[in-house]
């Protein structure tokens, strides 16, 4: 596939390439963003972020009760929650720091959901001080801690339990979750959930309003979506029957998959939306049940289309009859995921967006490490140094997983709307590197 015929699936929300031949997205020219924010930059298109929220919103309300959750474990910081609350979706957090993230932002407690396969003591007072709705409780340590908390407190704390289906998504080993042999959850098939069920209707200080799965990330399968909804069914049937208690939620977690390279072609949020829902009521009237409020918490297939990174392309290297590198001022600091799950991604030559493809470049990052890849045989028009590189669908873990591995800081990433660009996370300094550096007296010089 060329360029120019996949445009469609990689130019998504606002971005476009203008008259002057160069990317633009929130009506901002990226060669003006990379002049005046340098480079590395993250860039999210807002509008198209939005747009995202939107349709995975409005796809799932035309079908009845439900809720879409953020997936902050994606991308978290103070703007991003601000605008997921604008949009009337909730919150998925994992850890203290992206719950403080988002209460500071001012996000509606009541309206978060807390994740974790190992929240610490800590954790779960903080949350509970600040009057988060539901805890999606992993494992039988933090249902006694959670319950003698709440005791302590004197409340009665909304939860979910959540269960290993044993369903395998056909995604990468490292991004699956559902499968027996995980670290989450309490398994199905073994009568740990079993168990937990029983413990949590025996804790005083815990509702158990209903259960949760997550089956894996960057799935392109509704089958996968559909066995586990049967077997989730199947255990809240066992619920109502064997301990007469009818849960009121189900909450199938997250792992919509997205666009990143030609081969990918994700189901649509209607897609989704229709499949998962009219699946659900069957399965329930089926059963005999009522009707429980659907929740999904997709992280990727939010943030991710509207994320690019901007890098300036500096060094090339020819290995005679090999290969030709190109190397960029980022890599992976800002974007582990080729390095960790060689994940695939699509870019092109912002300030060369109209012309076609010349030659086969792989670009490489600047950490000192051959794995440090970001892109392998990516077909561009001729590159020099100076040239700006665009790489798409980087909206979702990659400042979330960025790091500073070389002490490399990290970059700025910009909002950018109708013409207008804001940072909301400023590029780390040299200064910010050794912030926390202390020296013991007797290394003083
Ligand atoms: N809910 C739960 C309980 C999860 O564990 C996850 C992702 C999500 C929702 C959101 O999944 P999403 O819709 O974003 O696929 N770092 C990996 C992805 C790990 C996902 C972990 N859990 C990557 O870069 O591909």
């Amino acid at each position: 596939m060329t360029l120019k015929e996949c445009s469609d699936l990689y130019l998504t929300g606002t971005m476009r390439i203008n008259n002057k031949g160069h990317l633009e997205l929130g009506g901002m020219d990226t060669i003006d963003l990379a002049e005046r924010f340098k480079t590395p930059l993250w860039v999210i298109d807002e509008k198209g972020f939005r747009d995202n929220c939107r349709s995975y919103r409005d796809a799932f309300l035309e079908y009845g009760d439900s809720l879409v959750l953020y997936a902050s474990k994606s991308l978290s910081c103070t703007a991003v929650c601000r605008i997921i609350d604008e949009e009337g979706l909730g919150l998925d957090v994992v850890s203290g720091g992206e719950l403080y993230t988002a209460l500071r932002a001012g996000f509606p407690a009541e309206k978060i959901f807390f994740h974790g396969n190992n929240k610490s003591r800590e954790e779960m007072m903080i949350a509970l001080e600040a009057g988060i709705g539901t805890f999606v409780v992993d494992n039988f340590y933090e249902l006694k801690t959670l319950n003698g908390l709440a005791e302590e407190k004197g409340i009665v704390q909304n939860i979910m339990l959540r269960i290993t289906p044993g369903v395998e998504a056909h995604t990468h080993e490292y991004i699956k979750t559902g499968q027996i042999d995980s670290k989450f959850g309490f398994t199905l098939t073994d009568g740990q959930a079993w168990d937990a069920v029983l413990m949590a209707l025996n804790s005083p200080n815990l509702y158990f309003k209903g259960l949760h799965c997550h089956i894996g990330s960057q799935i392109f399968e509704v089958e996968s979506f559909q066995h586990t909804i049967e077997l989730m069914t199947e255990f809240m049937t066992k619920i109502k029957k064997e301990a007469g208690h009818e849960l009121a939620e189900l909450n199938l977690g997250g792992g919509f998959g997205i666009f990143y390279t030609p081969g990918d072609l994700p189901p649509s949020p209607k897609q989704w939306a229709n499949t998962i829902m009219n699946h659900v009521k069957s399965q329930i009237e089926k059963r005999g049940l009522t009707m429980p409020r659907v929740i999904i918490e997709p992280g990727r297939a939010l943030i991710s289309p509207a994320g690019i990174t901007l890098y300036t392309v500096g060094a090339d290297k020819e290995v005679t009859g090999i290969r030709k590198y190109i190397a960029v001022d980022g890599g992976m600091n800002d974007n582990p995921r080729p390095a960790l799950y060689e994940a695939k991604f699509t870019a092109l030559i912002a300030n060369k967006a109209d012309r076609k493809a010349e030659e086969t470049v792989s670009i490489a990052g600047k950490c000192c490490e051959s794995g440090d890849m970001l892109i392998w045989d990516a077909k561009l028009p001729k590159a020099e140094a100076g040239d700006i590189l665009a790489v798409f669908a980087t909206g979702a873990y990659t400042y979330s997983m960025s790091s500073n591995y070389n002490r490399i800081p990290r970059p700025a990433m910009v909002l950018v709307n109708e013409g207008n660009a804001d940072i909301i996370i400023e590029r780390e300094t040299y200064e910010d590197l050794v912030r926390k550096d202390k020296l013991p007296k007797r290394l003083e010089k």
